[in-house]
């Protein structure tokens, strides 16, 4: 009887050592523990055939099998499991010193940086944003903002007719018109958008963006024009910068002024950038005339407003020293990608 049990267990230890993962090792393990059909269960249900002197010895022979069983089982899986482990380990392995390929990131087109930008500069101010239609009729473009057919005015933007009454819209000054038509003063918005004039040389481009600016309210004065203008080019050019205010003619804005900015690269001592002058152009503004806010009904009387209207190239020119507005259109990425404020 006890070869039989010698045997079993000669029979484990060599099985064993053909065990290659944790799967087959517990299907081994079941084939002699598994208490109803396995070796050694069975064993224990021949108890009852066994002559009643040798039983005992029989089942403590039984029981001992068993228990060493158990033991070594638990030992030649727990081997398999940590060489399958380490295997794992092996294949998973990262090295973390290896140096990484370089992920290209894109950024945002410089102008859309730039009217990011003067958003943020004018939304802290309390403005609202308000995007008109590429595609104006010519009451808005020019008629309401004081510019009627055959006035001289007209020429100084040269349009693009889409038939004698459409156009596309030549500045963001229309949106005025809409605005001031559908809301009562208190207004103070903020209209960014593409314009389009037949104009083409390395300052100007058939379409460019800009970014119109209008406040009406009771007591709308230059002064308030000035201080907004002021907070602009801080923000955009740095804390030395100042404005300074030059006359000039906007149909639609009386009086009018074209704005200066302190010249931001040489601090007013005279350079390339603003041409020996200390000052350099940023945009067009004024009072807007009385005769536009009566063509949209508000009384002129009560009310006053001011308007303004940034070229976003230049600004951008201007901050990032870029001298021709074609490199902005181009999309050259190794012009671009320097562009990441
Ligand atoms: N619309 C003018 C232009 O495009 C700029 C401007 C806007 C001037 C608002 C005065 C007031 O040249």
């Amino acid at each position: 009887m006890n070869e039989r049990l010698e045997n079993i267990r000669q029979e484990i230890i060599e099985g064993a050592k053909e065990l290659s993962n944790s799967k087959s090792a517990y299907e081994f393990r079941k084939k002699f523990t598994d208490s109803k059909t396995g070796k050694i269960g069975l064993l224990m249900k021949e108890m009852k055939n066994i002559r009643p002197e040798e039983r005992a010895g029989f089942g403590k022979g039984v029981n001992e099998l068993k228990e060493w069983a158990l033991d070594y089982f638990a030992k030649v899986e727990e081997k398999i499991k940590k060489a399958e482990l380490e295997k794992r380990y092996e294949s998973e392995k990262i090295d973390v010193t290896e140096p990484s390929t370089e992920i290209k990131k894109g950024n945002l087109h410089p102008i859309t940086q730039m009217r990011n930008q003067l958003i943020d500069v004018f939304a802290g101010m309390g403005f609202e944003i308000y995007e008109g239609s590429e595609v104006e009729n010519d009451y808005y473009n020019f008629t309401a903002l004081n510019t009627p057919k055959d006035h001289p005015a007209r020429d100084m933007q040269d349009t693009f007719y889409l038939s004698p009454e459409y156009l596309l819209r030549t500045q963001t000054s229309a949106g005025q018109i809409h605005v001031m038509e559908n809301k009562k003063p208190p207004i103070k918005i903020l209209s960014p958008g593409k314009v389009f004039r037949s104009d083409d040389d390395a300052t100007h481009s058939p379409m460019f963006t800009q970014m119109e600016g209008l406040v009406v309210d009771e007591k709308i004065t230059l002064c308030d024009l000035k201080g907004m203008l002021d907070v602009f080019v801080k923000k955009i050019y740095g804390e030395g910068t100042t404005t300074r205010l030059r006359p000039s003619y906007f149909p639609f804005t009386e009086p009018s002024v074209e704005v200066d900015c302190s010249c931001f690269e040489c601090g007013g001592k005279g350079c390339r950038l603003c041409k020996q002058t200390g000052w350099i152009e940023i945009l067009g503004a004024g009072i807007v005339n009385k005769k536009v806010l009566e063509n949209c009904g508000i009384d002129s009387e009560k009310y006053s407003g001011l308007a303004f209207g940034i070229g976003i190239e230049r600004t951008a020119m201007l901050k990032y020293g870029i001298n021709n507005i074609k490199l902005l259109f181009e999309s050259d990425l190794r012009v671009l990608s320097q562009i990441d404020d």
